[in-house]
C-alpha cells in the first residue's frame, strides 16, 4: 500500500529537477525559503574526477532567499539508494515546502554544507564556468548538468541569476573553444 503515512516529500534543486531515477507518487513544482542555489560543491564522483573535480549545486543559507525546484512524493525506501547516489557530502535536512500551485508541507532536501570535504565555496562565476567546461565524470559531462538545470528552470519559469550567469559564461567558453560534442 502507499498512503499519506508512508510517503514523504523530497525537494530537488539540482539534477533531481529533470532526472528523478526513482519511483514517485507525485511531482510538483515547489520552493523552499532561506536557501539559495550555488555551484559551490565539488564533484569528484559524478560530474568530475578526483584529478579534475566538477562543480554541482548545493544550497547555501541566506535569509529571505527562495529556492525553486521540484518536489517528489516518495516512499522512505527510496532514500537508501539516494543516500548512496548523493554520498559526496550531502546530508538530509528537513524543510518547509511551498507548492507553486498552493499549499505547504514538510519535506526533505539534500544539502552539502560548508563543513563537508568537497565544499569548494564561492568563486567568480567565470571561474566556476571554466571548471564546468573542463570536467567530466561517471554521470557525464559537467556542462550537461548545468545546461539541463538551466533549461529545466526556464521551463519552470524560474529566474535564477547565478545559474543563468553560469550558463551564459559556459556557452561563451564553448563558442570560443568548441570541444567534442560529448564534451570529452
Ligand atoms: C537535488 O537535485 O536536489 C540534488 C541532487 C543531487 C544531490 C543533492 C541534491
Amino acid at each position: 500500500h502507499f498512503d499519506q503515512h508512508d510517503s514523504v516529500w523530497l525537494f530537488g534543486y539540482g539534477s533531481l529537477i529533470w532526472k528523478a531515477g526513482f519511483p514517485y507518487r507525485e511531482r510538483r513544482p515547489a520552493s523552499i525559503r532561506g536557501w539559495t542555489r550555488r555551484f559551490w560543491q565539488a564533484s569528484h564522483d559524478h560530474r568530475g574526477t578526483p584529478e579534475a573535480p566538477g562543480r554541482v549545486a548545493t544550497l547555501v543559507a541566506e535569509a529571505g532567499a527562495v529556492c525553486h525546484g521540484m518536489a517528489y512524493r516518495i516512499t522512505p525506501d527510496v532514500f537508501a539508494p539516494l543516500d548512496v547516489r548523493e554520498k559526496n557530502g550531502y546530508l538530509r535536512v528537513i524543510t518547509e515546502l511551498t507548492f507553486a500551485d498552493g499549499g505547504q508541507d514538510t519535506g526533505v532536501v539534500y544539502i552539502a554544507g560548508e563543513d563537508n570535504a568537497a565544499f569548494a565555496g564561492p568563486a567568480p562565476e567565470s571561474e566556476i564556468a571554466r571548471r564546468i567546461a573542463a570536467s567530466h565524470g561517471p554521470s557525464g559531462a559537467n556542462r550537461d548538468y548545468l545546461l539541463k538545470l538551466a533549461e529545466a528552470l526556464r521551463e519552470l519559469g524560474v529566474d535564477d541569476p547565478h545559474v543563468f550567469t553560469l550558463e551564459r559564461e559556459l556557452l561563451a567558453l564553448l563558442r570560443d573553444r568548441p570541444g567534442r560534442a560529448d564534451g570529452a
